[in-house]
């Protein structure tokens, strides 16, 4: 069994619309897949699925009432798709205790007939949350083209490398006491340069070293660049690769970039995944795309992934970008052609893009002046 954790860093990109709709296109390409809901206490991923909320879900039964976790796996009306839905009686992943995480990753790990575990993690970069995203090491990091988005999807990496570190780390071994030290001061934890501290526990404990480079070498999560809006906004994935080849040693692989759609609204409010809703669509092609390079990656998932292969997973990326938005062009002027779309709802739209784009000036320039503390924390920009 494959498993798939799904991370953002910050809510509110896509996390739970990638995870509904890539596991249907995944069970449609007649994979077996067991999709849950990690994200306690705000979980909305059965109002993406189409899926009424059932008596029993996670919350119930990590609040330890006599259930047994075979009975919160529940048939989907997708063939090939079961879904294990979160509910609010937890208030947050963050929040439940290292006996329950380590016997909910343990239950989840033993899903039998399964090919693919999709886990949706929710937002937060808590360490229940790394945990399950280091469940595999090639996790999906689903981000948007704005700034605190890219900036929060950096941060989350960063903060698995840490965690990395540390559990590979013996306890009582000298490495583990650098990053001790580090730690009490949290600032400085956050301020801390990675090349750096691996140099110097090259310098004071090499075996820690070897063991934190096994681990990272099989630490190759991909990246999910969502909701463009035009295809220079493709460029911002190039950002955090830049960002954590500098600052992490590491690679980020790209796989596929998705578009903003408007049907995306209709979609949810009807309360159907927009795969099904509407196949055709570019959002909805998008994910295909997504699940074709998932399951053609999957002979080759404990190779080291070459810095060629990473390369052209960008440029690939950037010929989505301008695809899709030309597909969507069309698309518009085919509902026009066909009356659906009036002139007048172009006109509308416009100007409501216009002001979207004022406001987004308004929230660049609060931002930038808070970019001087980012940069502290060793993103580039
Ligand atoms: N590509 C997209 N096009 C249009 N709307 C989208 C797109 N991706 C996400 N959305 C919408 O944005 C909101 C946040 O998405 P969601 O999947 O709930 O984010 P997260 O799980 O990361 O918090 C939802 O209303 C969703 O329908
Ligand atoms: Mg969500």
């Amino acid at each position: 069994m494959r498993i798939l954790p799904v991370a953002s860093g910050k809510g509110g990109v896509g996390k739970s619309l990638v995870c509904a709709n890539l596991s249907i296109a995944l069970a449609q390409a007649g994979k077996r897949v067991v999709l849950a809901d990690l994200d306690l206490g705000s979980s909305n991923l059965h109002l993406m699925l189409g899926f009424n909320v059932p008596r029993h879900g996670l919350g119930t039964y990590l609040s330890g009432a006599k259930i047994r976790f075979d009975e919160i796996i529940y048939e989907t009306d997708y063939p090939n798709l079961r879904f294990i839905p979160g509910d609010a009686e937890i208030p947050g992943l963050a929040n439940i205790s290292y006996r329950q995480k380590t016997q909910l990753a343990r239950h989840l790990i033993a899903i039998e007939d399964a090919d693919y575990l999709v886990l949706d993690l929710g937002a937060g970069t808590g360490s229940n949350i790394l945990d399950f995203f280091l469940l595999s090491g090639r996790g999906l990091l689903v981000t948007a083209p704005t700034l605190p988005a890219t900036l929060n999807a950096y941060l989350f990496l960063k903060n698995s490398v840490f965690r990395l570190m540390w559990d590979s780390f013996k306890p009582r071994s000298k490495a583990r006491a650098l990053l001790d030290s580090l730690k009490k001061d949290g600032a400085s934890l956050q301020r801390a340069y990675i090349p750096e501290i691996l140099g110097r526990v090259t310098e004071i404990d090499p075996a820690s070293r070897s063991a934190f480079d096994m681990r990272m070498s099989k630490f190759q999560p991909r990246l999910v660049l969502n909701m463009l809006e035009d295809p220079k906004d493709a460029d911002k994935a190039q950002k955090i690769r830049r960002s954590c080849r500098e600052y992490l040693g590491m690679d980020l692989e790209h796989l596929g970039i998705i578009y903003r759609d408007d049907l995306q609204d209709v979609a949810l409010g009807s309360r159907i995944p927009i795969i099904r809703y509407k196949p055709q669509s570019v959002l909805s092609q998008a994910i295909y795309r997504i699940a074709d390079k998932l399951v053609s990656s999957e002979g080759d998932e404990d190779s080291f992934l070459d810095p060629e292969y990473l390369d052209d997973s960008y440029g690939a990326a950037d010929t989505e970008a301008n695809v899709d938005f030309e597909a969507k062009m069309d698309y518009v002027e085919e509902l026009l052609s066909s009356g659906a779309l009036t002139q007048g709802d172009l006109v509308e739209t416009v100007r409501m893009q216009q002001y979207e784009i004022s406001q987004l000036r308004k929230e660049n320039q609060f931002l930038k002046s808070k970019m001087a503390k980012a940069l502290s924390q060793g993103f580039k920009v």
